[in-house]
């Protein structure tokens, strides 16, 4: 055996993977189904200068021991049934100590599962988040993983070598035993989503609010991306805004179907959240924006049914809109952290919140300024909420005002900002120290004798309530 690692399905990221693992001085074994694309693999990897550490293999058997014990195999197929049907195919050939390593975007409680089934053949499965796209899978992801530890420190050196660095520190860690990487993989996504919706909203106040135009409104995110918003995201938004449809002359952005397509990350993290019953509404918001997008059809209709909107001009300023955005990004990250921690206690992972933090400044989709801050703040430990880190409560004491000014805009000018909204008000129930689940409660022992406590007397009470039955 002469590779260091293998890696089986040769689409666009594992074959990027592949590329960056040879790269990076390793000898990688490689394998896909269909063996012409082993071919056109070995003839990419010729023209970047690789082919000598590659090790190309169209037979399962013989790719396999071609791998250096004990095993390291890469798996990068559709998630779902292709993943477990590659296991079943590559289990009689493994031997103790081996690992499957799985780097698609799978459900955590599959990569658990499948987690548990190895673990009874003493083979390790690392379940593996991998983020950043095709350019990053090919010059450094942020990689999570989970799974077996040992098995992950004999695949560490590789992978902290693929992985993109921030000052110097690799953004690949260890998160915990099982499902945990593809659990952070999916809370990764959820914000994901959270942020890019908060953009568009913001962009929509833009071009509905304040009457900007797409090469306006991308001069004004460029602006942002130098300040404390500064992000992948918020860059990418600005070239997507600034972009030109060569056969019209017109904004691409205009001219593009508003309907988001979805691939299910997003909604399993607003599943899990309510699984864990962990508040995530500015996640559950931008699923929610994504779904209301993609009927096209019912928005025209009911647009002729209530009339357009008014569209009244917002009368907000572009620092509030900065400061909005900002306000309703620290709310959905604490969200998706609050839900991290609760899956940490109630599956026994111990997440790292800080090193989380710190593997998503480089490589991945939200990378930021913004998490620089956080793994620093989550660093110093103490707080069980984003919203109460001290540098963040400073933060939001003035953002929080801006916010609501654009949410009001929003509402006054009938334009909607479904997820801004949604971390408002998360914001405003998280911060009241009095309540109204009192009536709430006081409903329930009413029809259902489900009791209360009084704030002055130990112990659950029920009130003397009227029969309303046959009036
Ligand atoms: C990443 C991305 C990547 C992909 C997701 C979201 O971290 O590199 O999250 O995994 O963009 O699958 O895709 P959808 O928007 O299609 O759900």
């Amino acid at each position: 055996a002469s590779a260091d690692i293998g890696l089986i399905g040769l689409a666009v990221m594992g074959s990027n993977l592949a590329l960056n693992i040879a790269e990076n001085g390793y000898t990688i074994a490689v394998h896909n189904r269909t063996a012409s694309k082993i071919d056109d693999f070995v003839a990419m990897a010729k023209q970047q200068g690789l082919d000598q550490k590659v090790v190309p293999e169209a037979d399962l058997v013989q790719f396999i021991q071609a791998v250096k014990r004990p095993r390291s195999i890469i798996i990068m197929v559709k998630a779902g049934k292709p993943v477990d049907e590659m296991i079943e195919q590559l289990l009689p050939h493994l031997e103790a100590g081996d690992a499957i390593l799985e780097c698609g975007n799978s459900l955590y409680t599959d990569s658990q599962r499948r987690y548990e089934y190895l673990k009874s053949k003493n083979i390790g499965f690392l379940g593996i988040g991998v983020s950043g796209g095709e350019e990053g899978a090919r010059h450094g992801p942020s990689i999570m993983v989970g799974g077996p530890e040992q098995q992950w420190k004999n695949a560490q050196p590789i992978l902290e070598a693929i992985s993109a660095k921030f000052n110097g520190e690799p953004c690949c860690a260890y998160l915990g035993e099982g499902g945990a990487g593809h659990f952070v993989k999916m809370i990764h996504n959820g914000i994901e989503y959270g942020d890019m919706q908060m953009i568009a909203e913001t962009y929509g106040v833009m071009r509905d609010g304040l009457g900007m135009n797409p090469a306006a409104a991308a001069k004004v995110f460029k602006d942002w991306n130098q300040g404390p918003l500064n992000s992948y995201l918020i860059e990418i938004t600005g070239y997507v805004l600034e972009a030109i449809e060569p056969r019209t002359g017109k904004p691409l952005v205009e001219l593009i179907l508003d309907k988001a397509g979805q691939k299910g990350t997003g909604t399993w993290t607003a599943i899990a959240a309510q699984q864990l019953a962990v508040p995530a509404t500015a996640i559950e918001g931008a699923v929610a924006a994504r779904s209301i997008s993609s009927r096209k059809e019912e928005r025209v209709a009911a647009e002729a049914a209530y009339g357009k909107p008014s569209a009244g001009k917002a009368d907000v300023s572009l620092d509030d809109l900065e400061q909005a955005l900002l306000a309703g990004k620290i709310v959905s990250y604490a969200q998706g952290f609050a839900v991290l921690s609760k899956a940490s206690e109630e599956f026994g992972w111990n997440l790292p919140l800080a090193t989380i933090a710190k593997i998503w400044r480089a490589g991945c989709i939200i990378r930021s300024r913004f998490l620089d801050q956080m793994s620093a703040a989550y660093a110093k430990g103490g707080a069980t909420n984003l919203l109460m880190v001290p540098d963040f409560v400073t933060i939001m004491q003035d953002a929080h005002k801006s916010l609501r000014k654009i949410v009001a805009a929003g509402a006054i000018g009938e334009f909607p900002l479904i997820c801004l909204s949604a971390s408002l008000a998360y914001f405003d129930s998280y911060r009241q120290a009095q309540g109204t689940a009192n009536l709430t409660q006081g409903q329930r022992d009413f029809f259902g004798a489900h009791g209360f406590i009084l704030t002055d007397r130990e112990g659950e009470q029920h009130g003397k309530w009227p029969s309303t039955l046959g009036k």
